[in-house]
Protein backbone atom coordinates (compact mmCIF):
# COMPACT_ATOMS: atom_id res chain seq x y z
CA UNK A 1 0.00 0.00 0.00
CA UNK A 2 0.67 3.84 -0.66
CA UNK A 3 0.12 4.60 3.70
CA UNK A 4 0.83 7.95 3.09
CA UNK A 5 -2.61 9.28 2.45
CA UNK A 6 -3.15 11.06 4.68
CA UNK A 7 -6.44 10.70 7.00
CA UNK A 8 -7.13 14.62 6.93
CA UNK A 9 -11.25 13.98 8.08
CA UNK A 10 -9.54 12.25 11.16
CA UNK A 11 -6.77 14.83 11.79
CA UNK A 12 -9.91 17.65 11.59
CA UNK A 13 -12.11 15.98 14.08
CA UNK A 14 -8.58 15.21 16.43
CA UNK A 15 -7.95 18.75 16.06
CA UNK A 16 -11.37 19.77 17.53
CA UNK A 17 -10.62 17.49 20.45
CA UNK A 18 -6.72 17.93 21.41
CA UNK A 19 -6.77 21.55 21.26
CA UNK A 20 -7.05 23.34 24.66
CA UNK A 21 -10.22 25.88 22.96
CA UNK A 22 -9.35 28.77 25.05
CA UNK A 23 -10.75 31.71 23.40
CA UNK A 24 -7.00 34.01 23.33
CA UNK A 25 -5.07 31.20 22.71
CA UNK A 26 -7.46 30.82 19.40
CA UNK A 27 -7.30 34.37 18.50
CA UNK A 28 -3.29 34.56 18.93
CA UNK A 29 -3.26 31.82 16.35
CA UNK A 30 -5.80 33.59 13.96
CA UNK A 31 -3.65 36.77 13.70
CA UNK A 32 -0.29 34.44 13.36
CA UNK A 33 -1.62 32.48 10.98
CA UNK A 34 -3.37 35.16 9.07
CA UNK A 35 -0.58 37.21 9.12
CA UNK A 36 1.96 34.33 7.74
CA UNK A 37 -0.87 33.61 4.80
CA UNK A 38 -1.32 36.79 3.53
CA UNK A 39 2.65 37.35 3.82
CA UNK A 40 2.47 33.87 1.65
CA UNK A 41 -0.20 35.20 -0.79
CA UNK A 42 1.54 38.21 -1.73
CA UNK A 43 4.90 36.34 -2.47
CA UNK A 44 3.28 33.39 -4.52
CA UNK A 45 1.28 36.26 -6.40
CA UNK A 46 3.43 36.20 -9.65
CA UNK A 47 2.80 31.84 -9.81
CA UNK A 48 0.45 30.92 -12.07
CA UNK A 49 -1.36 28.28 -9.60
CA UNK A 50 -3.96 25.86 -10.44
CA UNK A 51 -7.96 26.49 -9.42
CA UNK A 52 -8.05 26.19 -5.50
CA UNK A 53 -11.61 26.84 -3.70
CA UNK A 54 -11.86 29.98 -1.27
CA UNK A 55 -9.64 29.24 2.00
CA UNK A 56 -9.97 30.08 5.28
CA UNK A 57 -7.17 31.69 7.25
CA UNK A 58 -5.35 28.92 8.96
CA UNK A 59 -6.77 25.86 8.57
CA UNK A 60 -7.22 26.36 5.00
CA UNK A 61 -9.03 24.35 2.58
CA UNK A 62 -9.56 21.60 5.42
CA UNK A 63 -13.53 22.51 6.17
CA UNK A 64 -13.81 21.61 2.75
CA UNK A 65 -12.99 17.97 3.02
CA UNK A 66 -15.34 15.40 4.56
CA UNK A 67 -14.80 12.09 6.21
CA UNK A 68 -14.45 10.31 3.05
CA UNK A 69 -11.95 12.43 1.56
CA UNK A 70 -12.01 10.12 -2.17
CA UNK A 71 -15.50 11.62 -2.19
CA UNK A 72 -14.87 14.99 -1.26
CA UNK A 73 -11.77 15.44 -3.19
CA UNK A 74 -14.08 14.03 -6.15
CA UNK A 75 -16.37 16.22 -5.43
CA UNK A 76 -13.78 19.29 -5.97
CA UNK A 77 -12.97 17.94 -8.70
CA UNK A 78 -16.47 18.07 -10.55
CA UNK A 79 -16.54 21.71 -9.65
CA UNK A 80 -13.44 22.88 -10.03
CA UNK A 81 -11.21 20.68 -12.19
CA UNK A 82 -8.87 17.60 -12.97
CA UNK A 83 -6.04 19.63 -11.90
CA UNK A 84 -7.01 21.54 -8.20
CA UNK A 85 -4.30 23.24 -5.41
CA UNK A 86 -5.53 22.94 -2.04
CA UNK A 87 -4.27 23.80 1.15
CA UNK A 88 -4.49 22.91 4.61
CA UNK A 89 -2.11 24.36 7.23
CA UNK A 90 1.25 25.16 5.72
CA UNK A 91 0.99 22.47 3.12
CA UNK A 92 -0.18 22.59 -0.24
CA UNK A 93 -1.77 20.12 -1.92
CA UNK A 94 -2.15 19.33 -5.71
CA UNK A 95 -5.45 17.06 -6.46
CA UNK A 96 -4.93 15.50 -9.80
CA UNK A 97 -8.26 13.66 -11.07
CA UNK A 98 -8.12 12.81 -14.35
CA UNK A 99 -5.82 10.10 -16.15
CA UNK A 100 -4.14 12.43 -18.71
CA UNK A 101 -2.71 14.48 -16.16
CA UNK A 102 -1.82 11.90 -13.78
CA UNK A 103 0.62 10.52 -16.39
CA UNK A 104 1.83 14.00 -16.70
CA UNK A 105 3.08 14.25 -13.39
CA UNK A 106 3.73 10.13 -12.71
CA UNK A 107 5.62 9.72 -16.02
CA UNK A 108 6.08 13.23 -18.09
CA UNK A 109 7.63 14.78 -14.92
CA UNK A 110 8.88 12.21 -13.06
CA UNK A 111 11.72 12.98 -11.48
CA UNK A 112 10.36 15.59 -9.77
CA UNK A 113 6.99 14.33 -8.58
CA UNK A 114 8.58 11.08 -6.93
CA UNK A 115 9.21 12.34 -3.29
CA UNK A 116 6.62 10.90 -0.73
CA UNK A 117 5.45 13.30 1.35
CA UNK A 118 6.71 12.33 4.50
CA UNK A 119 5.71 12.94 8.59
CA UNK A 120 6.04 13.07 11.99
CA UNK A 121 5.13 9.43 12.53
CA UNK A 122 6.87 7.95 9.42
CA UNK A 123 10.19 9.46 10.41
CA UNK A 124 9.85 7.75 13.84
CA UNK A 125 8.46 4.58 12.98
CA UNK A 126 10.35 4.40 9.67
CA UNK A 127 13.91 5.10 11.53
CA UNK A 128 14.15 8.37 9.62
CA UNK A 129 12.46 7.06 6.37
CA UNK A 130 14.82 4.78 5.66
CA UNK A 131 12.34 2.17 3.94
CA UNK A 132 11.37 2.00 0.54
CA UNK A 133 8.01 3.09 0.90
CA UNK A 134 8.55 7.15 3.00
CA UNK A 135 11.56 7.58 1.89
CA UNK A 136 13.26 10.47 -0.33
CA UNK A 137 13.60 9.54 -4.11
CA UNK A 138 17.77 9.25 -4.75
CA UNK A 139 20.33 6.86 -4.68
CA UNK A 140 19.42 4.87 -1.18
CA UNK A 141 15.74 4.47 -2.49
CA UNK A 142 17.31 3.32 -5.97
CA UNK A 143 19.09 0.47 -4.35
CA UNK A 144 16.36 -0.43 -1.28
CA UNK A 145 14.27 -0.30 -4.43
CA UNK A 146 16.36 -2.68 -6.40
CA UNK A 147 16.33 -5.01 -3.61
CA UNK A 148 12.70 -5.06 -3.06
CA UNK A 149 12.00 -5.49 -6.64
CA UNK A 150 14.63 -8.53 -7.78
CA UNK A 151 15.33 -9.66 -4.55
CA UNK A 152 12.21 -10.01 -2.09
CA UNK A 153 9.38 -9.57 -3.75
CA UNK A 154 10.55 -10.96 -7.33
CA UNK A 155 8.15 -13.71 -9.53
CA UNK A 156 10.78 -16.32 -8.30
CA UNK A 157 10.29 -15.23 -4.56
CA UNK A 158 6.28 -14.73 -4.49
CA UNK A 159 6.21 -18.25 -6.31
CA UNK A 160 8.38 -19.66 -3.45
CA UNK A 161 5.61 -18.62 -0.84
CA UNK A 162 2.82 -21.14 -2.56
CA UNK A 163 3.09 -23.39 0.32
CA UNK A 164 2.46 -20.47 3.08
CA UNK A 165 -0.58 -19.37 0.82
CA UNK A 166 -1.54 -23.22 0.72
CA UNK A 167 -1.59 -23.90 4.54
CA UNK A 168 -2.84 -20.77 5.72
CA UNK A 169 -5.96 -21.41 2.70
CA UNK A 170 -6.17 -24.62 3.79
CA UNK A 171 -6.56 -23.68 7.59
CA UNK A 172 -9.19 -21.01 6.87
CA UNK A 173 -11.17 -23.43 4.81
CA UNK A 174 -10.93 -25.68 7.41
CA UNK A 175 -12.53 -23.25 10.28
CA UNK A 176 -15.04 -22.15 7.62
CA UNK A 177 -16.16 -25.71 7.05
CA UNK A 178 -16.72 -26.27 10.95
CA UNK A 179 -18.73 -23.40 10.87
CA UNK A 180 -21.09 -24.38 8.42
CA UNK A 181 -22.24 -26.82 10.83
CA UNK A 182 -24.23 -24.06 12.83
CA UNK A 183 -25.10 -21.96 9.85
CA UNK A 184 -23.57 -18.95 11.34
CA UNK A 185 -22.34 -16.34 9.45
CA UNK A 186 -19.02 -15.20 9.40
CA UNK A 187 -17.02 -11.93 9.61
CA UNK A 188 -15.24 -11.87 6.49
CA UNK A 189 -13.62 -8.45 6.55
CA UNK A 190 -11.83 -10.10 9.58
CA UNK A 191 -10.90 -12.74 8.51
CA UNK A 192 -9.25 -11.37 5.51
CA UNK A 193 -7.19 -8.92 7.26
CA UNK A 194 -6.12 -12.50 9.77
CA UNK A 195 -5.00 -14.35 6.85
CA UNK A 196 -3.42 -11.67 4.59
CA UNK A 197 -1.57 -11.13 8.00
CA UNK A 198 -0.31 -14.18 8.66
CA UNK A 199 0.83 -14.98 5.10
CA UNK A 200 2.51 -11.25 4.87
CA UNK A 201 4.00 -12.38 8.24
CA UNK A 202 5.43 -15.76 7.61
CA UNK A 203 7.04 -14.37 4.49
CA UNK A 204 8.89 -11.93 6.02
CA UNK A 205 9.54 -13.18 9.82
CA UNK A 206 9.55 -16.78 8.95
CA UNK A 207 6.55 -17.48 11.50
CA UNK A 208 3.64 -15.94 13.22
CA UNK A 209 4.56 -13.95 16.13
CA UNK A 210 1.58 -14.05 18.75
CA UNK A 211 3.32 -11.87 21.33
CA UNK A 212 4.65 -13.34 24.35
CA UNK A 213 2.11 -13.64 27.90
CA UNK A 214 1.36 -10.09 28.73
CA UNK A 215 2.90 -8.30 25.66
CA UNK A 216 0.94 -7.48 22.28
CA UNK A 217 1.30 -9.33 18.95
CA UNK A 218 3.07 -8.33 16.12
CA UNK A 219 -0.13 -7.55 15.00
CA UNK A 220 -1.59 -5.66 17.08
CA UNK A 221 1.58 -3.12 17.42
CA UNK A 222 1.12 -2.75 13.36
CA UNK A 223 -2.67 -1.95 13.75
CA UNK A 224 -1.68 0.90 16.39
CA UNK A 225 1.46 2.03 13.92
CA UNK A 226 -0.75 2.14 11.04
CA UNK A 227 -3.45 4.39 13.36
CA UNK A 228 -0.40 6.75 14.23
CA UNK A 229 0.63 6.83 10.65
CA UNK A 230 -2.64 8.31 9.78
CA UNK A 231 -3.51 10.21 13.08
CA UNK A 232 -3.38 13.81 13.42
CA UNK A 233 0.30 15.36 14.06
CA UNK A 234 -0.15 19.20 14.17
CA UNK A 235 3.84 19.46 14.07
CA UNK A 236 3.22 18.36 10.37
CA UNK A 237 0.78 20.86 9.60
CA UNK A 238 2.13 23.95 12.15
CA UNK A 239 5.58 23.22 12.71
CA UNK A 240 6.17 25.88 15.33
CA UNK A 241 3.29 24.22 17.02
CA UNK A 242 4.58 20.80 17.52
CA UNK A 243 4.92 21.31 21.47
CA UNK A 244 0.62 20.39 20.93
CA UNK A 245 1.29 16.71 19.95
CA UNK A 246 3.25 16.64 23.37
CA UNK A 247 0.19 17.70 25.14
CA UNK A 248 -2.08 15.50 23.34
CA UNK A 249 -0.19 12.27 23.82
CA UNK A 250 0.55 11.84 20.38
CA UNK A 251 4.33 11.78 20.73
CA UNK A 252 4.22 9.50 23.61
CA UNK A 253 1.66 7.32 21.98
CA UNK A 254 4.22 7.23 18.86
CA UNK A 255 7.89 6.42 21.37
CA UNK A 256 5.94 3.68 23.30
CA UNK A 257 4.57 2.36 20.10
CA UNK A 258 7.54 2.13 17.84
CA UNK A 259 10.26 1.59 20.84
CA UNK A 260 7.76 -1.51 21.13
CA UNK A 261 7.81 -2.83 17.21
CA UNK A 262 11.74 -2.09 17.73
CA UNK A 263 11.99 -4.36 20.59
CA UNK A 264 9.74 -7.16 18.18
CA UNK A 265 12.05 -6.34 14.99
CA UNK A 266 15.54 -6.72 16.82
CA UNK A 267 13.83 -10.14 18.68
CA UNK A 268 13.06 -11.53 15.36
CA UNK A 269 16.56 -10.74 13.76
CA UNK A 270 18.41 -12.22 16.60
CA UNK A 271 16.71 -15.48 16.18
CA UNK A 272 17.36 -15.60 12.72
CA UNK A 273 20.97 -14.70 12.99
CA UNK A 274 21.21 -17.46 15.71
CA UNK A 275 20.11 -19.69 13.28
CA UNK A 276 22.85 -18.89 11.11
CA UNK A 277 23.39 -18.96 7.71
CA UNK A 278 20.20 -20.51 5.77
CA UNK A 279 20.98 -20.00 2.32
CA UNK A 280 20.48 -23.94 1.93
CA UNK A 281 17.24 -23.83 2.64
CA UNK A 282 14.60 -23.13 -0.32
CA UNK A 283 12.19 -21.91 2.42
CA UNK A 284 13.83 -18.44 3.42
CA UNK A 285 11.61 -15.48 4.44
CA UNK A 286 12.37 -11.62 3.64
CA UNK A 287 14.56 -11.86 7.08
CA UNK A 288 16.95 -14.44 6.04
CA UNK A 289 17.25 -12.97 2.36
CA UNK A 290 18.00 -9.24 3.89
CA UNK A 291 20.82 -10.63 6.53
CA UNK A 292 22.37 -13.26 3.37
CA UNK A 293 22.33 -10.60 1.26
CA UNK A 294 24.38 -8.12 3.72
CA UNK A 295 26.16 -10.49 5.46
CA UNK A 296 27.64 -11.68 2.00
CA UNK A 297 28.60 -8.22 0.43
CA UNK A 298 26.38 -8.77 -1.90
CA UNK A 299 24.19 -5.51 -1.74
CA UNK A 300 25.79 -2.25 -3.30
CA UNK A 301 25.07 0.35 -0.07
CA UNK A 302 25.71 -1.15 3.07
CA UNK A 303 22.14 -1.95 4.60
CA UNK A 304 21.73 -1.31 8.18
CA UNK A 305 20.41 -2.78 10.92
CA UNK A 306 17.56 -0.06 10.97
CA UNK A 307 17.46 -0.48 7.43
CA UNK A 308 16.20 -3.66 7.38
CA UNK A 309 13.73 -2.80 9.98
CA UNK A 310 12.22 -0.30 8.04
CA UNK A 311 12.05 -2.25 4.91
CA UNK A 312 10.09 -5.18 6.90
CA UNK A 313 7.74 -3.06 8.13
CA UNK A 314 6.85 -1.42 4.77
CA UNK A 315 6.05 -5.02 3.57
CA UNK A 316 3.28 -5.06 6.97
CA UNK A 317 2.19 -1.39 6.28
CA UNK A 318 1.58 -1.53 2.69
CA UNK A 319 0.52 -4.96 1.71
CA UNK A 320 -1.90 -6.14 4.60
CA UNK A 321 -4.75 -4.04 5.13
CA UNK A 322 -4.72 -3.30 0.66
CA UNK A 323 -4.85 -6.89 0.13
CA UNK A 324 -7.55 -7.75 2.79
CA UNK A 325 -10.31 -5.14 1.80
CA UNK A 326 -9.66 -6.15 -2.12
CA UNK A 327 -10.85 -9.35 -0.93
CA UNK A 328 -13.75 -8.03 1.20
CA UNK A 329 -14.62 -5.94 -1.65
CA UNK A 330 -14.73 -8.61 -4.50
CA UNK A 331 -16.85 -10.89 -2.26
CA UNK A 332 -19.07 -8.17 -1.14
CA UNK A 333 -19.57 -7.04 -5.28
CA UNK A 334 -20.00 -11.42 -6.24
CA UNK A 335 -22.74 -11.83 -3.77
CA UNK A 336 -24.33 -8.57 -4.80
CA UNK A 337 -24.30 -9.55 -8.36
CA UNK A 338 -25.79 -13.49 -8.38
CA UNK A 339 -24.36 -13.84 -12.25
CA UNK A 340 -20.99 -12.61 -11.50
CA UNK A 341 -20.58 -15.17 -8.06
CA UNK A 342 -22.45 -18.47 -10.37
CA UNK A 343 -20.24 -17.35 -13.21
CA UNK A 344 -17.14 -17.66 -11.51
CA UNK A 345 -17.86 -20.45 -9.48
CA UNK A 346 -18.81 -22.22 -12.43
CA UNK A 347 -15.04 -21.43 -14.00
CA UNK A 348 -13.17 -22.19 -10.88
CA UNK A 349 -15.34 -25.38 -10.23
CA UNK A 350 -14.51 -26.82 -14.00
CA UNK A 351 -11.03 -25.76 -13.52
CA UNK A 352 -10.34 -27.65 -9.81
CA UNK A 353 -12.00 -30.65 -11.35
CA UNK A 354 -15.81 -32.07 -10.53
CA UNK A 355 -13.93 -35.44 -8.31
CA UNK A 356 -13.38 -33.12 -5.31
CA UNK A 357 -10.07 -32.63 -4.55
CA UNK A 358 -8.20 -32.75 -1.04
CA UNK A 359 -6.96 -28.60 -2.07
CA UNK A 360 -7.23 -25.93 -5.02
CA UNK A 361 -3.91 -25.85 -6.40
CA UNK A 362 -2.21 -22.75 -6.94
CA UNK A 363 -1.89 -23.97 -10.90
CA UNK A 364 -5.25 -24.09 -11.03
CA UNK A 365 -5.00 -19.96 -11.01
CA UNK A 366 -3.62 -19.77 -14.58
CA UNK A 367 -6.70 -20.97 -15.83
CA UNK A 368 -9.43 -18.83 -14.35
CA UNK A 369 -9.42 -15.98 -16.53
CA UNK A 370 -13.00 -14.97 -15.52
CA UNK A 371 -11.64 -14.72 -11.52
CA UNK A 372 -9.01 -12.73 -12.85
CA UNK A 373 -11.36 -10.35 -13.99
CA UNK A 374 -13.50 -10.24 -11.54
CA UNK A 375 -10.02 -8.88 -8.89
CA UNK A 376 -9.35 -6.78 -11.78
CA UNK A 377 -12.95 -4.93 -11.24
CA UNK A 378 -12.62 -5.36 -7.89
CA UNK A 379 -9.79 -3.19 -8.15
CA UNK A 380 -11.03 -0.62 -10.20
CA UNK A 381 -14.23 0.46 -8.33
CA UNK A 382 -12.52 -0.31 -4.89
CA UNK A 383 -8.46 0.46 -5.28
CA UNK A 384 -7.73 0.54 -1.27
CA UNK A 385 -5.13 3.75 -1.95
CA UNK A 386 -4.51 7.18 -3.94
CA UNK A 387 -1.42 7.67 -4.88
CA UNK A 388 0.72 10.15 -2.65
CA UNK A 389 3.83 11.93 -4.22
CA UNK A 390 5.86 15.31 -3.45
CA UNK A 391 7.51 17.69 -5.82
CA UNK A 392 11.24 17.73 -4.87
CA UNK A 393 11.40 21.28 -7.22
CA UNK A 394 9.07 23.31 -9.18
CA UNK A 395 7.63 21.92 -12.43
CA UNK A 396 5.07 23.22 -15.10
CA UNK A 397 1.72 20.90 -15.30
CA UNK A 398 -1.03 21.83 -18.03
CA UNK A 399 0.93 25.60 -17.59
CA UNK A 400 -0.01 25.61 -14.08
CA UNK A 401 3.33 26.57 -11.76
CA UNK A 402 3.25 23.82 -8.90
CA UNK A 403 5.99 24.97 -6.00
CA UNK A 404 8.52 22.42 -4.39
CA UNK A 405 7.20 20.62 -1.10
CA UNK A 406 3.83 20.58 -3.05
CA UNK A 407 1.81 17.00 -2.04
CA UNK A 408 0.58 15.59 -4.70
CA UNK A 409 -2.88 12.96 -4.75
CA UNK A 410 -3.91 11.32 -7.66
CA UNK A 411 -7.14 10.24 -6.95
CA UNK A 412 -7.93 6.38 -8.38
CA UNK A 413 -11.37 6.58 -6.73
CA UNK A 414 -12.82 9.24 -9.59
CA UNK A 415 -10.09 8.50 -12.44
CA UNK A 416 -11.02 4.95 -12.59
CA UNK A 417 -14.55 5.83 -12.76
CA UNK A 418 -14.42 7.95 -15.25
CA UNK A 419 -17.52 8.16 -17.76
CA UNK A 420 -15.19 9.80 -20.68
CA UNK A 421 -13.20 6.34 -20.39
CA UNK A 422 -15.22 3.57 -19.01
CA UNK A 423 -18.45 2.36 -20.10
CA UNK A 424 -21.33 2.03 -17.50
CA UNK A 425 -18.60 2.93 -14.88
CA UNK A 426 -20.11 2.51 -11.49
CA UNK A 427 -21.07 -1.11 -12.73
CA UNK A 428 -19.31 -4.22 -11.41
CA UNK A 429 -18.78 -5.98 -14.83
CA UNK A 430 -16.05 -8.30 -14.95
CA UNK A 431 -16.53 -9.14 -18.33
CA UNK A 432 -14.89 -5.47 -19.70
CA UNK A 433 -11.87 -7.02 -19.06
CA UNK A 434 -12.16 -10.58 -20.95
CA UNK A 435 -10.00 -10.22 -24.08
CA UNK A 436 -8.84 -6.64 -23.39
CA UNK A 437 -4.72 -5.64 -22.52
CA UNK A 438 -5.34 -3.12 -19.95
CA UNK A 439 -3.83 -4.66 -16.65
CA UNK A 440 -2.84 -2.62 -13.64
CA UNK A 441 0.90 -2.41 -14.29
CA UNK A 442 1.23 1.02 -14.77
CA UNK A 443 1.37 1.27 -18.53
CA UNK A 444 -2.48 2.06 -18.73
CA UNK A 445 -3.32 5.46 -17.36
CA UNK A 446 -7.22 4.90 -16.76
CA UNK A 447 -6.40 1.82 -14.54
CA UNK A 448 -3.11 2.74 -11.75
CA UNK A 449 -4.47 0.68 -8.61
CA UNK A 450 -0.96 0.33 -7.83
CA UNK A 451 0.24 3.63 -8.83
CA UNK A 452 2.27 4.08 -11.90
CA UNK A 453 5.99 5.27 -12.75
CA UNK A 454 9.29 4.59 -10.84
CA UNK A 455 7.56 4.45 -7.51
CA UNK A 456 4.87 2.51 -8.61
CA UNK A 457 3.73 -1.32 -6.00
CA UNK A 458 6.61 -3.66 -5.77
CA UNK A 459 4.19 -6.07 -4.16
CA UNK A 460 1.23 -6.75 -6.51
CA UNK A 461 2.46 -10.10 -7.61
CA UNK A 462 2.24 -11.01 -3.72
CA UNK A 463 -1.32 -9.28 -3.57
CA UNK A 464 -2.70 -10.67 -6.79
CA UNK A 465 -1.54 -14.30 -6.38
CA UNK A 466 -2.90 -14.40 -2.58
CA UNK A 467 -6.61 -12.76 -3.41
CA UNK A 468 -6.93 -15.06 -6.14
CA UNK A 469 -6.18 -17.70 -4.64
CA UNK A 470 -7.48 -16.93 -1.15
CA UNK A 471 -10.88 -15.95 -3.26
CA UNK A 472 -10.63 -19.31 -5.46
CA UNK A 473 -10.95 -21.46 -2.47
CA UNK A 474 -13.81 -19.49 -0.97
CA UNK A 475 -16.12 -19.72 -4.38
CA UNK A 476 -14.52 -23.66 -4.91
CA UNK A 477 -15.34 -25.20 -1.19
CA UNK A 478 -18.77 -23.23 -0.11
CA UNK A 479 -21.71 -20.91 -1.58
CA UNK A 480 -22.67 -17.95 0.14
CA UNK A 481 -25.92 -16.42 1.39
CA UNK A 482 -26.45 -13.57 3.41
CA UNK A 483 -27.77 -13.55 6.65
CA UNK A 484 -30.80 -13.68 8.45
CA UNK A 485 -32.89 -13.71 4.80
CA UNK A 486 -31.52 -10.10 4.15
CA UNK A 487 -32.15 -9.02 0.67
CA UNK A 488 -29.59 -8.25 -1.44
CA UNK A 489 -30.80 -4.61 -1.66
CA UNK A 490 -30.00 -4.63 2.00
CA UNK A 491 -26.46 -5.56 1.76
CA UNK A 492 -24.46 -2.25 2.67
CA UNK A 493 -21.77 -1.13 -0.14
CA UNK A 494 -20.76 2.38 1.49
CA UNK A 495 -17.12 3.15 2.26
CA UNK A 496 -14.93 4.49 4.35
CA UNK A 497 -11.64 6.51 4.55
CA UNK A 498 -9.28 5.12 7.36
CA UNK A 499 -6.87 5.88 5.16
CA UNK A 500 -7.35 2.61 3.07
CA UNK A 501 -10.68 2.99 0.94
CA UNK A 502 -12.44 -0.11 2.99
CA UNK A 503 -15.79 -1.39 2.97
CA UNK A 504 -18.05 0.81 6.08
CA UNK A 505 -19.69 -2.17 7.63
CA UNK A 506 -18.29 -5.72 8.03
CA UNK A 507 -19.15 -8.65 5.46
CA UNK A 508 -21.23 -10.81 7.22
CA UNK A 509 -21.98 -13.64 5.19
CA UNK A 510 -23.41 -17.62 5.81
CA UNK A 511 -21.62 -20.15 3.95
CA UNK A 512 -23.03 -23.31 2.77
CA UNK A 513 -20.81 -26.67 2.16
CA UNK A 514 -21.10 -26.74 -1.97
CA UNK A 515 -21.63 -30.28 -2.98
CA UNK A 516 -20.57 -31.25 -6.65
CA UNK A 517 -23.43 -32.57 -8.81
C1 LIG B 1 -4.04 -4.86 -3.43
C2 LIG B 1 -2.87 -4.63 -2.85
C3 LIG B 1 -2.03 -3.39 -3.01
C4 LIG B 1 -2.35 -2.17 -3.55
C5 LIG B 1 -3.67 -1.74 -4.19
C6 LIG B 1 -1.16 -1.33 -3.46
C7 LIG B 1 -1.08 -0.02 -3.92
C8 LIG B 1 0.06 0.76 -3.86
C9 LIG B 1 0.16 2.09 -4.38
C10 LIG B 1 -0.96 2.87 -5.05
C11 LIG B 1 1.43 2.53 -4.15
C12 LIG B 1 2.01 3.90 -4.54
C13 LIG B 1 2.47 3.80 -5.97
C14 LIG B 1 2.93 5.09 -6.58
O1 LIG B 1 3.30 6.02 -5.88
O2 LIG B 1 2.93 5.18 -7.83
C15 LIG B 1 2.14 1.47 -3.49
C16 LIG B 1 3.47 1.53 -3.10
C17 LIG B 1 4.12 0.53 -2.40
N1 LIG B 1 3.61 -0.72 -2.08
FE1 LIG B 1 1.79 -1.42 -2.57
N2 LIG B 1 -0.17 -2.05 -2.87
C18 LIG B 1 -0.64 -3.32 -2.58
C19 LIG B 1 0.06 -4.36 -2.03
C20 LIG B 1 1.38 -4.31 -1.62
C21 LIG B 1 2.11 -5.42 -1.09
C22 LIG B 1 1.57 -6.85 -0.93
C23 LIG B 1 3.36 -4.95 -0.74
C24 LIG B 1 4.53 -5.69 -0.14
C25 LIG B 1 4.50 -6.93 0.30
C26 LIG B 1 3.40 -3.54 -1.10
C27 LIG B 1 4.49 -2.71 -0.91
C28 LIG B 1 4.58 -1.41 -1.39
C29 LIG B 1 5.77 -0.59 -1.26
C30 LIG B 1 7.09 -0.98 -0.58
C31 LIG B 1 5.48 0.62 -1.91
C32 LIG B 1 6.41 1.83 -2.06
C33 LIG B 1 7.13 1.81 -3.41
C34 LIG B 1 8.04 3.01 -3.62
O3 LIG B 1 7.87 4.02 -2.96
O4 LIG B 1 8.94 2.92 -4.46
N3 LIG B 1 2.19 -3.20 -1.63
N4 LIG B 1 1.30 0.39 -3.33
Amino acid sequence: MDPMTFLLHKWWQELHISIPLNPSFLFSLLLLFSLLYFLKLSRGAKLNLPPSPPKLPIIGNLHQLGSLLHRSLHAISEKYGPLVLLQVGNTPFLVVSSSEIAREVLKGHDTVFSDRPQTRATNVLFYGCTDIAFCPYGEYWRHAKKICVLEILSQRRVQGFQFVREEETGEMVEKIQRSCKNGAAIDLGEMFVTISNNITCRSSLGQKYEGEEGSMSFEHLLRKAMGLVGAFCFGDFFPSLGWIDVLTGFSRRLRTTSKAINTALDQIIEEHEKRGDTDQSDRKDFVDILLYLQKNGMLEIDLTKENIKAILLDMFMGGTDTTASTMEWAMAELVKNPSVMRKAQEEVRAVVGKVKKAKVDEADIDQMDYLKCVVKETLRLHAPVMISRKSSASAKVEGYDIPPGTTILVNTWTIQRDPKLWDRPEEFLPERFINNPIDFKGHHDEFIPFGMGRRGCPGIAFAIIEAEYVLANLLYWFDWELPDGATLEQLDMSDMYRPIIGKKTPLLLVPLLHSPK
